[in-house]
């Protein structure tokens, strides 16, 4: 695409805040498309970069987002088991076995404990934890990991490896449970260390096996995922069947899938449709008539198909059913359409609180629980949902938005299980401060807040919410399901 030719990059201009038209560029997707962050450009500046650290200011470092044909990490991963104090086995168990295979696999060189000599800058490491049995087993993360810290490059992601706490085998005592469910403070809190734009996650399995661990270490270790930090994936047992040409896929896992988007004519829904076609996927773009030029612009732009439909009309089920119908049934579907009408409770209209809950919650439900019922989501489909931080945290002026948001989590609580009985997922993505014009209509001291209260110190981009959306939606995440993963740079709200 040419730099801000295109009517995608057009319609995405006008919704950033403090842009011109020669700082805007080639589409929702790369780095160039950050709005004017005057903060974070002083932060990355020769001076910048001997003040900030000092002061200990928020560190906006760059981040290592995915680019064509860019490795899975920027060096060797290291994949080590905990070190036991004063020396000892650090060998990985079957988990971090299964890790290192999965991260050979996507291309990366892999370093165990053995073959480390301390001195490589590290692109990532993975921790595998899953043998902690007591509080005092998790001593072993500070071998596995303090030596190396200062070895990780910019952009390097850490991921830890434990078991479902809620999910342990039969006879697992409560020292095992105490020790697994430590880890999600103890890698919360290593992720608002690390800095310089790197990542740390924990990855829960399961059932005792590590079905699904590769599509998760492929996301969790890459630029997909560099707006993630501070979460964990729980991954279970697949629903339906895991592909065995994931990798055969490569950069195209969607291939032969179709997906429509709703609230897709600009914004994070534009950016996921974008992504999503980038990925292989026919994708029908949705949202309401009086978007419908700019719709067209980007649905041309992405090379999908617009379809006109505000998604809380009365016709919408049958519309959406016909259109599934039109194109073969649907494999993704992604509830991105979404509105805001801010204003304290007592200073509330009930009409406008309504139109919050239909839009953001009501209308997704509705239209899953149509798809499901009518058998047009096709076994192995992907429902993803949009929340926002809002609906975890809460947030002043926001108890309409806030609610929705907490009813999209309710919404796939209770439509994940239903959707598995035919193969299907239903996941929610719930994004912090994203740069898009949303985020731009809040008042600047907030937007200010918005961006530097999070380790990563800066908003996202709705390529980064995309990300996750893309994610959730490759056959490969057929061991995710009912999870509402933040993608937020770890803000501290709700945190
Ligand atoms: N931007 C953020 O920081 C942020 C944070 C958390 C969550 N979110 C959520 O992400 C989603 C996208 O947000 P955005 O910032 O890109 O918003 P945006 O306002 O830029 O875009 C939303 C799109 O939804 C469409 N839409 C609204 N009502 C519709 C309807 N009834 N039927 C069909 N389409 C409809 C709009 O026309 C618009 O194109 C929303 O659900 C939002 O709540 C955004």
């Amino acid at each position: 695409m040419q730099r801000g030719s295109g009517p995608l990059t057009g319609a995405l201009r006008g919704v950033l805040p403090g842009r011109t038209g020669a700082a805007a560029s080639s589409g929702p997707s790369g780095d160039d498309d950050a709005p004017a962050d005057r903060y974070a450009d002083f932060a990355r500046s020769a001076l910048g970069r001997k003040v900030v650290p000092g002061l200990g200011l928020p560190d906006p470092a760059p981040l290592r987002r995915d680019a064509p044909g860019a490795p899975l990490a920027p060096g060797p991963v290291l994949v080590t088991g905990l070190v036991p104090v004063g020396g000892g086995d650090a060998a990985p168990r079957d988990a971090g076995a299964a890790a290192a295979a999965a991260v050979a696999a996507a291309g990366a060189r892999v370093l165990l404990p053995g073959d480390d000599d301390g001195t490589e800058r590290l692109g990532g490491v993975v921790v595998d934890a899953t043998a902690a049995r007591s509080p005092a087993d998790l001593v072993g993360l500070v071998g596995a990991l303090a030596p190396r810290l200062r070895r990780l490059a910019r952009g390097a992601h850490v991921v830890v490896l434990g078991l479902d706490p809620d999910r342990l085998p039969d006879g697992a005592d409560a020292a095992t449970r105490v020790a697994q469910r430590a880890l999600e403070g103890f890698t919360r809190s290593l992720g608002k260390e690390v800095g310089g734009g790197r990542t740390v996650q924990l990855v829960l399995l399961s059932g005792g096996g590590a079905a699904g661990l590769g599509g998760a270490l492929r996301f969790l270790l890459s630029g997909r995922s560099a707006f993630v930090s501070g979460q964990v994936v729980r991954l279970a047992d697949p629903v339906g069947d895991l592909p065995d040409d994931d990798l055969a896929r490569g950069s195209r896992p969607l291939e032969g899938r179709t997906a429509l988007v709703t609230g897709a004519a600009r914004g994070i829904g534009a950016a996921t449709a974008q992504l999503l076609a980038a990925r292989g996927a026919r994708v029908v773009l949705a949202d309401v008539p009086a978007a419908a030029d700019v719709l067209a612009a980007t649905a041309r732009e992405v090379g999908g198909e617009p379809f006109v439909l505000d998604v809380t009309s009365d016709l919408a089920p049958d519309r959406l059913g016909e259109r599934a119908d039109a194109v073969g049934g649907l494999d993704v579907v992604v509830h991105n359409a979404g509105i805001t009408r801010d204003r304290r409770l007592r200073n509330m209209r009930p009409d406008a609180f309504a139109s919050v809950l239909e839009v953001n919650v009501a209308a997704p439900l509705r239209l899953t629980e149509h798809l499901l019922a009518t058998g047009r989501l096709h076994r192995g489909g992907r429902v993803v949902g949009v929340s926002s931080l809002a609906g975890i945290a809460g947030n002043d002026g926001q108890t309409s938005y806030a609610a929705s948001k907490a009813g999209v989590i309710g919404l796939v609580d209770a439509l994940a299980p239903r959707a598995a009985e035919v193969g299907a997922t239903v996941n929610a993505v719930a994004p912090g401060f994203v740069e898009t014009r949303m985020t731009a209509a809040v008042p600047a001291l907030n937007r200010q807040l918005g961006r530097r209260l999070s380790s990563l110190g800066q908003g996202g981009l709705p390529v980064d919410v995309a990300e996750v959306v893309a994610w959730f939606a490759e056959p490969a995440s057929a061991a995710v399901n009912g999870q509402v993963l933040r993608v937020c740079g770890q803000n501290l709200l709700g945190a």
